[in-house]
């Protein structure tokens, strides 16, 4: 039986998540309504708050079935997925198993249901290490991990159902999705973190904790790695964009998601200190295998088709609102 709410459900795999999260509330703002599909292994509960969850792994076809059984779902954005890089690597099965049979089982219930509109979350690791900086979309695709693999391996199936099965897919690619919702109702907070900012600011809470920085023999300016920092509120206003161009019929992508601009490491940790008047302790290590010297995006395309725009990415704002959600978070919980 449907459910009787007489609106239509865009499903939000992976939506008590960072980045699906922050999606799901600006879907809520421009009317839309959010249904979370999510299995919590990373993802917050709390961070539910514009629609129901449903508590389910993408793996499970059957649960996914009774979804679209049960709620009319127009549209499908996809970011539950294994994103460790670092796990992926020791563990390439739980990443293939997670990324690519769950994207073949979400696929499948959505054709089942006729659902064709899809909006998937691929990553700048389909580039691996690139001979060109900025990186354009039509850069080669040479990953380096099974993450970047299983990503790159998504967007070929993409094409694939799109050519068997009519789907309309639009890939975006996102960089180094940063800082929290400006209102502070949600932000970035996993049981493990591996990202830069997060662990870089709970240093400043918890002085047991070492921040590390990993190489500082790079050929950049400073010697650390340059990343393009995307603001996660931008991000969410992206999937906005892609969903009403996807509706009106729109074919194209994949596109970048970031700024242009690269920062690196150690101008990441003066900008906290800046903002939190506080100095992080900082311990230098060896390179880690495959992280690559520099990676900032060319968003020419996603800014001409997609309409992508940058407001809230200045780093002064990635940083004082991932400062503001933390200070919140941390007060919370400690
Ligand atoms: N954070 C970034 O900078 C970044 C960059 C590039 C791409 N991405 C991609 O964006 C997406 C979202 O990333 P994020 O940073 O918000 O990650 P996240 O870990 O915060 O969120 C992922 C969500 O998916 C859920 N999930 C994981 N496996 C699941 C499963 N098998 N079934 C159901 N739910 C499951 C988790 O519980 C969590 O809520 C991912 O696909 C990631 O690969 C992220």
């Amino acid at each position: 039986m449907r459910n009787s709410i007489d609106k239509r459900f865009v499903l939000v795999t992976g939506g008590a998540g960072y980045i699906g999260s922050h999606v799901c509330k600006a879907l809520s703002i421009s009317g839309l309504q959010p249904i979370v599909y999510d299995d919590l292994s990373t993802g917050n509960r709390s961070f539910v708050k514009w629609g129901p969850l449903v508590e389910g792994n993408i793996l499970d076809r059957d649960r996914l079935r009774s979804v679209f059984e049960e709620y009319q779902i127009s549209s499908v954005f996809h970011f539950a997925a294994a994103s460790i890089v670092s796990r992926s690597v020791v563990s390439p099965n739980e990443c293939f198993l997670t990324n690519i049979a769950g994207t073949l089982s979400l696929l499948d219930a959505m054709l089942q249901a006729n659902c064709l509109d899809l909006v998937f979350s691929s990553s700048c690791a389909v580039y691996g290490i690139p001979s060109v900086v900025p990186i354009s979309e039509d850069a080669p695709r040479v990953p380096i991990n099974p993450y970047g693999h299983s990503k790159a391996a998504i967007e070929d199936i993409l094409n694939f159902y799109r050519s068997a099965h009519g789907m309309r897919a639009m890939v975006l690619r996102y960089f180094n999705a940063a800082g929290a919702d400006p209102d502070c109702e949600i932000g970035e907070l996993r049981a493990v973190e591996t990202h830069l900012i997060p662990l870089a600011i709970a240093a400043l809470f918890d002085p047991t904790r070492k921040f590390t920085i990993y190489g500082d023999d790079y050929e950049t300016p400073d010697g650390t790695a340059v990343r393009d920092y995307v603001h996660v509120a931008d991000i969410a206003a992206a999937h906005v964009l892609a969903l009403q161009l996807l509706r009106q019929g729109f074919v194209g992508g994949p596109f970048n998601l970031g700024t242009g601009a690269g920062y690196s490491v150690k101008e990441i940790v003066s900008m906290i200190s800046e903002v939190s008047g506080k100095k992080i302790a900082v311990t230098f290590s060896d390179r880690r295998v495959g992280d690559p010297p520099v990676l900032i995006a060319d968003p020419t395309n996603s800014r001409k088709s997609l309409g992508f725009n940058c407001s809230h990415s200045s780093l002064s704002e990635i940083i004082g609102t991932a400062f503001r959600w933390h200070q919140k978070n941390f007060h919370v919980h400690s």
